[in-house]
């Protein structure tokens, strides 16, 4: 299974697309620039150079979403629409993970501060706009913080909130996520649970500015074992 991070040449693609391939995942690393991919991918390499890993290459987002079998968009919420019509047409039936969150620093406001969509979040907006793909849109990654993700030495402390509609396509990016050191998954239930988890983000970057770390996560207690 081939998975493209599609901006992964930003901190949060760059982050999640080391630990995929630290757990001997295969991943295309997405730019809109292919030379730029390129070189992630070779920091990759290079930080993962003592690990047993899985391979890595960088493309462009068009290329690396038509090679993937499940995509992970990792942008920010202005190139969130450019982005994802750039590589409708090569998505078709795939899962299509969005990590994208719309927070006011990307309008000139604050990194704590959620701002609203009309269609209620971030992974909303993507269905819509790969609704005639038949893409299968997941929201996950949303409460993991970059600093996490790029510390490997370091299990992550910290649950992913998973929300969709598709069970078996949830189940798959479960047991995806869950092959990274630390990491819980929890069903947050339909794809408009996206609305709260995205929301959660910005608060747990004001925690992470208030206590002064990066390392803020979330952990759900009390929930039964799988
Ligand atoms: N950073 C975190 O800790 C964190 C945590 C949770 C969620 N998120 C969410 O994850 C997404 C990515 O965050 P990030 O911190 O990685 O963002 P970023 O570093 O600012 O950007 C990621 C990549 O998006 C592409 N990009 C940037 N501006 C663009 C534009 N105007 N048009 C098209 N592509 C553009 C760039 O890739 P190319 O230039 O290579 O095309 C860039 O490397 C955001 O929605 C953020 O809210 C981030």
């Amino acid at each position: 299974m081939k998975i493209a991070v599609l901006g992964g040449t930003g901190d949060q693609g760059l982050g999640i697309a080391l630990r995929f391939v630290q757990v001997g995942e295969d991943v295309i690393i997405g730019s809109r620039k292919a030379e730029k991919a390129e070189n992630a991918a070779i920091k990759i390499e290079e930080l993962l150079k003592n690990e047993k890993v899985g391979t890595v290459e960088g493309l462009s987002n068009v290329d690396a979403a038509a090679k993937a079998d499940i995509c992970i968009l990792t942008v920010p919420i202005l190139a969130q629409k450019p982005t994802l019509d750039s590589v409708k047409e090569f998505v078709k039936d795939k899962i299509f993970i969005d990590a994208t969150v719309p927070l006011q620093s990307n309008i000139g406001g604050t990194p704590f501060t959620y701002f609203s969509l009309w269609e209620g979040s971030a992974a909303e907006r993507t269905a819509s706009i790969l609704k005639c793909s038949g893409a299968n849109v997941i929201s996950a990654f949303n409460n993991i913080s970059s600093s996490s993700l790029i510390r490997i030495e370091k299990e992550i402390d910290c649950d992913c909130l998973v929300a969709g509609d598709d069970k078996e396509a949830k189940k798959i990016v479960f047991d995806l996520i869950e092959k990274i050191p630390g990491v819980k998954c929890v069903d947050a239930g339909p794809l408009e649970q996206a609305r709260t988890v995205e929301r959660i983000t910005s608060l747990l970057i004001g925690l992470n500015i208030r206590y002064k770390t990066h390392y803020g996560g979330l952990r759900i207690t009390g929930l039964p074992e799988k």
